[in-house]
């Protein structure tokens, strides 16, 4: 009876939602119609990713974004849907993203009371090889939007009201926290719908994974250092940790939500506030492992609590398995 009950009843990411919005009565569906545009983003990235070799959607744009990077015309044509459909929504008020160096602000006609943070493409480098990459977002609900300033969106990680991220992997899976849980979603391709198929996920407490660019090893600082070499060589007599690195984070993220283990993206001397950008790929991944049972820290302070005055700011993060990432605050407390 189960078996089919579950095919019958399929738990789409639109009715998830909306059993979401049940529980808020006050609530006139403005998340639910945010989130199914973000929804229709994610599908067109997606495709557009799987035939990105076929229609020539590979190589350089020949542009450079706000960080310096070369932009792919992917990061472009994903950075551009996002935009449009955000808008077309008529919910949201300022949205900002890797790919633009100033935010955008909603004409006042079509303008609602959200803003969106968002890496359009993340994993760009690993486009061009088939490499895992996704979409990373994050929701801020604005009390007044009248006259929305830059300010309205330079918030703490803690007052968002959700996260998530697409995966455009071997399938393409959507990861997403409103702040009760986290809950992942498969695309059927044959439906076009996002189906549940990871329920209330829960990060392992400890993992024996550990995730960083080891290519970096040469600039870290000491907690970082000491961190890596007792995963290599623990001196407790337990087995040592398994390295496994993307270079995608949201392949990285997925892989260590689902298995445990930690993520590091720590300062190195060459960039002293690490490379990954605060609003948009450090708050919204962090707000899943908090969401997740896990947690993330900077280096100095609890990532949702930092509060950033730059849209394009970096921070040092090392985030994943609660255990995990303890020893690494111990390790930089010793240091502070
Ligand atoms: P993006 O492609 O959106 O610019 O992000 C790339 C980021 C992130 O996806 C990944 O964790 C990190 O860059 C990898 O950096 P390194 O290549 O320096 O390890
Ligand atoms: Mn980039
Ligand atoms: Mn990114
Ligand atoms: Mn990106």
């Amino acid at each position: 009876h189960s078996a089919d009950a579950f095919r019958t009843d399929l738990m789409t990411i639109t009715r998830f939602v909306l059993n979401e919005q049940s529980k808020h009565p006050e609530s006139r569906g403005d998340f639910s119609i945010l989130l199914s545009h973000i929804v229709l983003g994610c599908k067109f990235v997606c495709s557009a990713v799987n035939k990105a070799g076929l229609a020539k959607l590979i190589g350089l744009a020949g542009e450079t974004n706000v960080q310096g990077e070369e932009q792919k015309k992917l990061d472009v044509l994903s950075n551009e849907v996002f935009v449009k459909a955000l808008i077309s929504s008529g919910r949201t008020c300022i949205l900002v993203s890797e790919e633009d160096e100033d935010a955008t602000f909603v004409e006042p006609s079509k303008r609602g009371k959200y803003s969106v943070v968002f890496d359009p493409l993340d994993g760009s480098s690993n486009i061009d090889c088939g490499v895992s990459i996704g979409t990373i977002f994050g929701i801020y609900a604005l009390k007044d939007y009248n006259e929305p300033t830059i300010e309205d969106v330079l918030q703490p990680g803690k007052n968002m009201v959700a996260a998530g991220y697409c995966m455009y992997g071997s399938s393409c899976t959507l990861v997403l926290s409103t702040g009760s849980g986290v809950n992942g979603f498969t695309l059927d391709p044959s439906l076009g719908e996002f189906i549940l198929t990871h329920p209330d996920i829960k990060i392992p407490k400890k993992g024996n994974i550990y995730s960083v660019n080891e290519g970096n090893a040469k600039n870290w600082d000491s907690p970082t250092a000491t961190y890596v070499e007792k995963c290599k060589f623990p001196k407790d007599g337990s087995s040592p940790k398994s390295l496994r690195y993307i270079g995608s984070m949201v392949a990285d993220v997925h892989r260590t939500l689902l298995y445990g283990g930690i993520f590091l993206y720590p300062a190195d001397k060459k960039s002293p506030n690490g490379k990954l950008r605060v609003l948009y790929e450090v708050f919204p991944m962090s707000f899943l492992m908090e969401q997740a049972g896990g947690q993330a820290f900077t280096g100095k302070e609890r990532a949702l609590d930092l509060i950033p005055t730059k849209l394009h700011e970096r921070s040092p993060i090392f985030l994943g398995s609660y255990d995990d990432v303890e020893e690494i605050k111990t390790l930089y407390a010793a240091q502070a």
